[in-house]
Formats: structure tokens, C-alpha cells, sequence
């Protein structure tokens, strides 16, 4: 016991130097420290001059009157209409009001979920009546710019008690985060702002309940020119985990079956997952005879192959996923290509370098070899006789573009049954429970102290934007700045995964859909990749889309560092901007708390 917790103090000692300093380019605390505010200057009212002009919206600190800042947005009653900051200006007021701005990345951004779902609280406090909040949003829900309509979907966050004292604005180019430090800013980032002279109190980021109690407290106060009151006393779980990061943690375990999928008729179809596991092993899918799903995605080797980049008909320059979550994620690859699980299924089939084949090679070797098992799983749709067809085609080839267009319809059909029934499969795929996940539900012990260290730095230094709930993702893309699996070239990402996804008619809105639902897809980033899942990433490495690291300190390294460096030619796009830098004692702890993310698969 005692050796627990002088090593725990030990840790919080370390965490506690590496991000001492406040405001330090190298590193910012989970809270940035709140500078001196200058005096606010005399409102002019009843006839004096009027207030000082906005500044321009570069460069501007705490104590300057805040630039003028208009966005498009909903007011409070959820109507459009263009916001301002100057719209909070009541220089004349009697008692002066708070303007707590909160700048969020998106609805993907798991700490800005919880700060909107608690939106209440800050209602709640002593100087609630005194506050006006305005939501500021950055990007939608997969990380592309945000646009006014993407605000209903960041209102529905808001709880519902607190909704209408709320007005909402987006803000692509995120112009607030200038007010902090340029080495990163988790988000939410909160910027107070005194509504008398639209001067600029302070700004935290990402504040756990009690500190954001405190510093709203302290500002009004000193808006009333009277002392602060006193400062709470944090109650912690664990003596370590504020109330909002408890909660947090409670969130990412809990993992359940996979969410329905209408887009797939078969999907929990008990014949027609059998028929999909013969197909999984199947390497007579590929003309090769050598390649299955499972070369791949080995369920001895936690659904992955344990190398830098997938081998098989060809050499991929991604690093093959392990797919035991799959079912559960709304983008399928690292730049999600596909939109869902069972045309994903479709893309390894007939790409060159993964199982070479084709469409009517498929549909013939179900024929030939899996009869039987297609029509217990497909009751009145029968396989296409492709008997006289051409042993080989898709499209785009000459054999395949010859055919009369019911035939290659009929083909395409069968083709993508075939995905839906390996879909039907991977969705029986569950995987155990961990350390991590005991700890969550309360047992102290299944954590060491040194776990639970990086545990908590995992959150202070900002993982948890990203890596939340119980797979510990968001399923959007964001720019990371990791290596691609291409020798001195870049992978574009998200930017080639939105191109192919619009082109393709293999899509959860098109007509092979089960349930045709609208389709979003926006142009995406280059260099922005898709979240990947951390439950499991104790199974090992390597690790990123281009699969160059090869252990989780040398992941967390290149976090501390922002990525790799402006001008290497292995990377493409500009670093998110709550992307914290932090030095290397700040990760201490992080890589043996990530390795109690095991998620050992249980695959029937
Ligand atoms: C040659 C190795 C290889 C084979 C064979 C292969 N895969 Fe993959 N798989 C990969 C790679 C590499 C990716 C990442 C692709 C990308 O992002 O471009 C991937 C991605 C996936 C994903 C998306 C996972 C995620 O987290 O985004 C699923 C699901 C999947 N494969 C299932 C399958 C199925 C089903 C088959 C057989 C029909 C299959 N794979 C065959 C290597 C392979
Ligand atoms: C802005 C969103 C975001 C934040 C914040 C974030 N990550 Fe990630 N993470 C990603 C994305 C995107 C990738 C994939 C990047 C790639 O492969 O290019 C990734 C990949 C990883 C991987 C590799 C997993 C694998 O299977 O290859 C690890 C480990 C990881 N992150 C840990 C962390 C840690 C630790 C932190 C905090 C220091 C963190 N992440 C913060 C988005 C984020």
C-alpha cells in the first residue's frame, strides 16, 4: 500500500513539473492559467463618448476589447441569424453579465460533449443569472468545416434544461484560439468576456467543473468590484479524477453489440453470418488461391497480420486494421472509403493488391463451392447463373462492361449479398473485457498507480477529444500528422477516402442499400485519417494508417512533438489545433496505461 501510493505522488510530482509554468510553449496545463486582467475601460453612458472600437481580429490578449467577431449561427429561440459578439453589449448595464463563449471542435469532440451536456451546471452556479453562453463550433461531427446546418446536431448536445439560454455560432477558421497559446488548446476552450466593454476576462481549456466554478466565480466578482469567494474543494474519485473526468472514464466501457444496421437486411442473420464465415476463410475468393479475409485479418493475431503494411495478392502502404469493432464504426478504412460494414467487405475482393479478384470470380466460386450455404442465407435470391459468363470481370473491364446491363446487375447483386452476409459475420465479433474496464466500475485495485497517472495525463494533455466512449474513438478524421506507409510520399486520406465514397454506387444511400439513407460526405482533408479505436491497442504494433511506429511511447513522443515536423515529405496537412504539444515527462505513464487496452477477440 504504502509503496502504491508514494509511487502514485512520485507521478503526480513528475506530471505536476512537466506542466508547471502555465503557459510554456512546450505545453500549456489542462488548464491554461487565466493572465491578469487590465482594467476594464469607463463605458461612456448618458451622453458621454461611445465605447472604444473593436480591434481588428489579429492578435488580441486578455484585457483587449474582443475583436469584432460576426458568424452564422441559430439565436437562443434555434432561429438563423448572424452572431456577434457585439450583440452582448449593454455598456450601460446596472450589473454587468458574463459572456462565456465556449469554442468547440465538433460534435466528434468527446470533452465538448461533456461540457454541453452539462450546460445546466453552469445555470446552476451562484452567478448563474449573471452568464449569457454562446456556443462556437468549429468543425461537424466528421471533422470537416462545420456549416450553420450542422448546428441542430451540436444544440441536440446541449441539455435540454439549459437549451434556450444558448445561442449557437460556427466558426470554421476557429478565431478565439488566437486569445491562448499557439502550442495547441484542447477544447472546449472558454473565453469570458464582460459584456459592458466586451473586454476579454481570461479563457480556460477544457476546466474541470470546480476550476470552471472558481474562475466564473472570481470574474464576476471582480466585475462587482468585490472580493472572489472562496475557492471549492475538488471532491476527487480515486484522489485523482475530477467529477467530469470520472465520468468520462464510466463512458468508455460499457461496449455492447454493434448498433443495428438497416442498410443490411441480412445483418443479424444467423445463416447468413454462417455463410459469411466460410467466406472470411475462403482464400478461393482470391484467383490467387492464397489470400483470404483471415490472411489479413488473423483472429490469432487480434484480427490484424502484425505488419507495417498489409501484404497480399500485392503490398499495401496501409497497416491492415484490427477489425474485432469494426461493426460498431460509422467509416470503414483509414480514410473511410466505405460507409459501411458489408461494402467495405466488397473493396479487398476486388482491389489489386489485397485479394485480386473480381466480382464474377466471386459470384462463381459461391456457386461452385458454397451453394448450399447461399441459400440458406438467401431464401429467394438466387446466384445468377454464371455458368457461361466470363471467368473474370468488374467494372471498368472490357469482359465485365460487355455484358447486357441485367446480367451485370443481377452479377452485382449476388456481389453484394456476398458483402452482406461477411458483414452478418463480423458483426458476432465481441471482445473481453480489461483492466481498464474493472477500474471504470469501480475496482481501485485493477489499476496500478502508475496506470492510473497516465490514465489522468492521457486526459489533461487531451487524448479524450478524440479517443472517447467505450471504443475509445470518435469515427471522424482529423490531421494527426503521422507517417505514411509509402516510401518519402504522403497518403492524402480523408481527402482520396470522400473522392471514392462520392463515386461509388456501393454506398448506404445507393440503391444496394437495405434502407437508403442520405449521404453527407464533404470533401475531405488531406491528411486527415480516421480515428482509429484504442481498445485494443494493447495487442500491439505497429501503429498508424502508414503502420511506422512500432511502439505506444514512441506514439505518444510524436503527439508531444505535434507530429512530424512542417516540410517532411511523409505527412501532409496542418496539425489540429487541439493538438497540445507536452514534453516528455508529461507522457510518463501514458504508454503502461494504454496497454491495459486489451480487447482480445472473441470471434465464433
Ligand atoms: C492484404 C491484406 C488484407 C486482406 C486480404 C483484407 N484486408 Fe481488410 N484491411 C486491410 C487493410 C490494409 C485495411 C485498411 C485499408 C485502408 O484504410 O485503405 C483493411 C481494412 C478493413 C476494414 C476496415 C477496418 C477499419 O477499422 O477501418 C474491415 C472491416 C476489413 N478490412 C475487413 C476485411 C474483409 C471482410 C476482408 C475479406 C473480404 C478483408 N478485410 C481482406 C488489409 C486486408
Ligand atoms: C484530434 C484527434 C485526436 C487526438 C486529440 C488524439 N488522437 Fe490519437 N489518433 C487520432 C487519429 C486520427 C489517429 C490515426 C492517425 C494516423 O494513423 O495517421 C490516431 C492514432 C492514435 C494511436 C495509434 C493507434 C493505432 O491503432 O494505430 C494511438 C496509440 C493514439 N492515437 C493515442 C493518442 C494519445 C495518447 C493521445 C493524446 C496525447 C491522442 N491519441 C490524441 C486522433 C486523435
Amino acid at each position: 500500500m504504502t509503496s502504491r501510493f508514494a509511487l502514485a505522488a512520485l507521478a503526480a510530482a513528475a506530471l505536476a513539473s512537466a506542466l508547471a509554468g502555465g503557459c510554456a510553449d512546450d505545453g500549456a496545463p489542462r488548464a491554461a492559467a487565466v493572465e491578469p486582467a487590465r482594467p476594464a475601460p469607463a463605458a461612456a453612458c448618458e451622453g458621454g463618448a461611445a465605447p472604444a472600437a473593436p480591434p481588428k481580429a489579429v492578435g488580441f490578449a486578455v484585457g483587449d476589447r474582443a475583436p469584432s467577431f460576426e458568424w452564422d449561427g441559430e439565436d437562443e429561440a434555434g432561429r438563423r441569424a448572424r452572431i456577434s459578439l457585439a450583440r452582448y453589449e449593454e455598456p450601460c448595464a446596472a450589473r454587468p453579465r458574463l459572456l462565456v463563449v465556449r469554442v468547440h471542435g465538433g460534435a466528434w469532440c468527446g470533452t465538448c460533449r461533456w461540457h454541453a451536456e452539462h450546460t445546466s451546471d453552469l445555470f446552476a452556479l451562484p452567478e448563474g443569472d449573471r452568464l449569457r453562453v454562446l456556443d462556437v463550433v468549429v468543425s461537424d461531427r466528421d471533422g470537416s468545416p462545420a456549416r450553420a446546418e450542422d448546428l441542430a446536431a451540436f444544440r441536440g448536445l446541449v441539455d435540454p434544461g439549459a437549451r434556450a439560454r444558448v445561442a449557437f455560432a460556427v466558426d470554421p477558421a476557429m478565431e478565439l484560439a488566437r486569445v491562448a497559446p499557439a502550442s495547441g488548446v484542447p477544447v472546449p476552450l472558454y473565453v469570458f468576456v464582460d459584456t459592458r466593454t466586451l473586454s476579454l476576462r481570461g479563457y480556460l481549456s477544457n476546466p474541470n467543473p470546480d476550476e470552471l466554478a472558481d474562475r466564473v466565480g472570481a470574474i464576476v466578482a471582480e466585475l462587482d468590484r468585490r472580493p472572489a469567494p472562496a475557492r471549492r474543494e475538488p471532491a476527487l474519485v480515486d484522489g485523482l479524477f475530477h467529477a467530469d473526468e470520472w465520468d468520462m472514464i464510466r463512458g468508455a466501457t460499457g461496449l455492447g453489440a454493434p448498433p443495428p444496421d438497416p442498410t443490411n437486411d441480412v445483418a443479424d442473420s444467423a445463416a447468413a453470418a454462417a455463410l459469411g464465415k466460410a467466406l472470411f476463410f475462403d482464400a478461393g475468393l482470391s484467383p490467387g488461391g492464397a489470400v483470404a479475409c483471415a490472411t489479413c485479418h488473423d483472429p490469432a493475431k487480434q484480427l490484424s497480420d502484425g505488419a507495417k503494411v498489409a501484404r497480399g495478392a500485392g503490398l499495401g502502404s496501409r497497416r491492415t486494421p484490427r477489425i474485432a469493432l469494426a461493426a460498431h464504426a460509422r467509416w470503414q478504412g483509414w480514410d473511410g472509403r466505405a460507409d459501411t460494414l458489408w461494402s467495405q467487405a466488397l473493396l479487398p475482393l476486388e482491389h489489386p493488391d489485397e485479394m485480386g479478384g473480381s466480382r464474377l470470380f466471386v459470384v462463381r466460386r459461391v456457386a461452385e463451392r458454397w451453394a448450399r450455404e447461399h441459400a440458406a442465407a438467401f431464401p429467394g435470391r438466387p446466384l445468377p447463373d454464371v455458368s457461361r459468363l466470363p471467368a473474370e470481370g468488374k467494372p471498368g473491364d472490357a469482359a465485365f462492361e460487355a455484358l447486357p446491363p441485367a446480367t451485370k446487375e443481377a452479377v452485382t447483386r449476388a456481389f453484394v449479398d456476398v458483402g452482406k452476409a461477411i458483414a452478418a459475420y463480423e458483426r458476432t465479433f465481441r471482445v473481453a473485457e480489461n483492466r481498464f474496464d474493472r477500474y471504470a466500475r469501480g475496482d481501485a485495485g485493477a489499476l496500478t498507480p502508475l496506470e492510473k497517472q497516465g490514465l489522468l495525463t492521457f486526459m489533461h494533455v487531451g487524448c479524450m477529444q478524440c479517443h472517447w466512449g467505450p471504443r475509445l474513438t470518435d469515427d471522424a478524421f482529423h490531421v494527426t500528422r503521422m507517417a505514411s506507409g509509402h516510401p518519402g510520399a504522403a497518403d492524402r486520406g480523408r481527402e482520396l477516402g470522400a473522392a471514392i465514397l462520392g463515386a461509388s454506387e456501393l454506398t448506404r444511400a445507393g440503391r444496394f442499400s437495405d434502407a437508403p439513407s442520405p449521404l453527407l460526405v464533404r470533401p475531405g482533408a488531406p491528411g486527415a485519417f480516421k480515428t482509429p479505436a484504442l481498445r485494443g491497442v494493447a495487442g500491439g504494433g505497429p501503429f498508424g494508417h502508414g503502420g511506422e511506429s512500432d511502439s505506444l511511447s514512441s506514439v505518444t513522443e510524436l503527439y508531444g512533438r505535434g507530429g512530424l515536423p512542417d516540410g517532411d515529405p511523409r505527412t501532409i496537412g496542418a496539425l489540429e489545433p487541439w493538438l497540445l504539444r507536452f514534453d516528455e515527462a508529461a507522457q510518463w505513464g501514458m504508454p503502461p496505461f494504454l496497454a491495459t487496452l486489451t480487447a482480445e477477440p472473441i470471434v465464433p
